[in-house]
């Protein structure tokens, strides 16, 4: 049974911690200004720009996916998912979160007999050759992740996959080890598709990389190894409802991208952390992460001059991270602002014996669990923070089960729209990765890219 998940942000007002926000802007000024972000929003729904709203009632898309996954995984011992950026990180956070830490270190009895899942979202030689070195070709399927269908690092990476394979099997089977997960009509992937009969899941057109996680390009790997898309879908869909009033105090996603989008532009706060006191949930912080950055940092005119905007987001890990970030949040610069996120019910615990009771350094510990430990840290951290004067927040989570997931994810991606209204950009575009991209395509000599002049390297400047 899924239950809600609550935005605590007591210790971002005034009324708790130094320089936090105070209750009538919020009630004022933050609750107008929300209520025309939702308007721009709910404008480009309308234009039909943000197909992630509507993906939790795709289901005739889960319905394909499920069938897909289901026969995959009964043929293969491993899935690989090669993507990158939005076609990985989203497939990372949810095998992490859903199937829990060492799934691929587990027997077949302990999985279930659902595959291993190996998500490779960097064209890294040595990562790649040792992962090819483990896998018997005749049992491993490579999914395919690319929206454009030309990604200079997931295309490397699919040639050599498709080398490999068809040094391994038969040529008449090789097609059947790959599933492209794509645009629906365009790109050089849906083109080969095509082509050479290769199975294909769509990515809708109006559905970016960073928006992607609950199309088919998180969802087949989810359901590969059996997590519940229905619940999964079932919790963003919630979220998404929970999202549709424009009263800023009922709406989480409102709510938190009000205050991060405040922090930043009224108290000099840009740098935003996301920091779970799960394991499990490390991997949502990259993504969003990603979503943050990659959706908020921009370039824009105001009355003819350019001005650049977004927060810096920094995923963190509790309470691993309070031995290395805990000292610069508390002492640091005042330009921080701390996003935690806690689970209720771990899922899994384990008690700590008692032992040493003459020690009472480690005396204390005992009788208590590990998942306490973890959640008193998050706590008092949170405590230790508003006492310094640093605003914090967190995001409770009853436990990490497919539907909570869903809630969170739908939250982060609705924020980032809210946020991209209130920064007055256009959160769905990434044209500052061009010109990389042009750059790589010049050097590596793809054909009608210009080779690029490149500096030569000074030797004076060189050590
Ligand atoms: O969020 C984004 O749009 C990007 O991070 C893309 O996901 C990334 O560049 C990969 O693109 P593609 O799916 O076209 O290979």
């Amino acid at each position: 049974m899924m239950e809600r998940i609550r935005f605590d942000f007591g210790n971002l007002m005034a009324s708790n911690v130094d320089g936090g926000v105070d209750a009538s802007v919020l009630a004022g000024l933050l609750a107008d200004r929300f209520k025309d972000a939702h308007g721009s929003v709910m404008a480009r729904r309308e234009q039909g720009d943000l197909g992630f709203l509507d993906l939790p009632y795709a289901s005739d898309t889960a319905s394909r996916v499920s069938e897909l996954a289901d026969g995959f995984a009964q043929w293969f011992e491993d899935v690989v998912v090669l993507g990158i950026g939005g076609s990985g990180l989203g497939a990372i956070a949810l095998k992490e979160a859903l199937l829990g830490p060492f799934w691929n270190a587990m027997s077949d009895e302990e999985r279930d007999h659902f595959p291993r899942l190996h998500v490779i979202d960097n064209p890294d030689p040595h990562t790649f050759s040792r992962l090819l070195d483990r896998l018997e070709p005749g049992r491993t399927l490579f999914n395919v992740v690319s929206k454009s269908g030309a990604t200079a690092e997931t295309m490397a990476q699919y040639l050599v996959a498709r080398a490999w394979i068809e040094a391994g099997v038969e040529e008449e089977k090789a097609r059947g080890h790959f599933l492209f997960t794509t645009d629906p009509a365009s790109g050089v992937l849906r083109q080969i598709g095509d082509a050479e009969d290769v199975l294909m899941l769509p990515v809708p057109p109006n559905v970016g990389g960073r928006f992607s996680v609950l199309s088919p390009v998180g969802l087949f790997p989810a359901a590969v190894c059996g997590a519940a898309l229905d619940e999964l879908l079932a919790g963003a869909a919630d979220m998404e409802q929970r999202c549709q009033t424009d009263h800023l105090t009922e709406n989480p996603a409102g709510m938190l991208a009000t205050l991060l989008h405040q922090a930043d532009v009224t108290s000099g706060r840009p740098i935003h952390v996301l920091m779970p006191y799960v394991d499990r949930l490390r991997p949502v912080a990259l993504w969003f992460q990603q979503l943050w950055a990659e959706s908020l940092g921009k370039s824009v005119l105001v009355t003819g001059e350019e001005h650049h905007t977004g927060p810096t987001p920094l995923a963190a890990l509790g309470a691993r991270d309070q031995h290395s970030l805990l000292q610069l949040l508390m002492e640091g610069p005042h330009d921080k602002i701390v996003l935690f996120v806690d689970v209720d019910d771990p899922g899994v615990d384990m008690e700590i014996p008692p032992r040493h009771p003459g020690i009472p350094a480690l005396a204390y510990l005992g009788g208590h669990s590990m998942g306490h430990l973890l959640a008193t840290e998050r706590a008092a951290t949170a405590e230790a923070l508003r006492r310094e004067g640093r605003p914090n927040a967190t995001l409770h989570l009853p436990r990490i089960g497919a539907g909570e997931l869903g809630q969170l994810l739908m939250l982060f991606q609705i924020a980032t729209v809210y946020a991209g209204a209130m920064y007055g950009i256009d959160p769905l575009d990434q044209p500052g990765v061009e010109l990389s991209k042009r750059l790589t395509y010049g050097l590596m000599g793809r054909e009608g890219s210009e080779i690029p002049e490149m500096p030569e390297h000074d030797a004076r400047y060189v050590l």
